[in-house]
């Protein structure tokens, strides 16, 4: 091979291109990382009662028979989206009544109204299973309704 072969582009041409390269790259990253965190994650939901909440599921083991994101206990349904796809009053009935299949835990008023917040944080904050998906031009995957 000949010197010829290495200098057949300028360095005005070279320098062009990874000029080009490197603005491409960083546009690129800004879109995506802009983009991907735009929609919402259900943190305004997250209030102190959402807190509570949370130690009152663990506290009365809900996670041994149910799922939260598809983790947990498999014996009752996935709680993900309870209270946002059946409401909180659906919810609130199989947690203070308790079913042939449920345990009647003896939840007070104020652990319920907690667990009940902690439950639609939850459900703000994600979909289980998730099903419609999206796929934006530049890669990032985004829920069909945009949450
Ligand atoms: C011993 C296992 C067990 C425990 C512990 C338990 N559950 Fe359940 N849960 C079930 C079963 C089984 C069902 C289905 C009931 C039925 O169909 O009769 C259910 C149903 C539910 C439902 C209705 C879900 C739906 O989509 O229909 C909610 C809400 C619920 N449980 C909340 C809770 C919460 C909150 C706790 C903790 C305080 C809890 N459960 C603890 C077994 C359990």
């Amino acid at each position: 091979m000949d010197g010829e072969t290495y200098h057949c582009m300028g360095l005005r041409t070279k320098r062009g291109i990874f000029w080009t390269l490197i603005l491409l790259f960083a546009g690129y990253s800004v879109m995506v990382y802009d983009q991907g965190t735009a929609h919402s994650t259900g943190e305004e939901a997250y209030t102190a009662a959402a807190d509570r909440g949370k130690m009152v599921y663990h506290q009365y083991n809900c996670v041994s028979c149910h799922q939260i994101y598809g983790l947990g206990g498999y014996m009752g349904p996935d709680l993900t989206n309870v209270t946002t796809s059946k409401g909180r009053a659906y919810a609130e009935a199989f947690i203070t009544g308790g079913t042939a299949k449920m345990p009647r835990l003896g939840l007070d008023r104020q652990e319920t109204d907690d667990l009940l917040d902690y439950l639609e944080y939850v459900g703000k904050a994600g979909h289980y299973p998730v099903t419609d998906l999206e796929t934006t031009f530049y890669g990032n995957i985004i829920p069909a309704d945009g949450k």
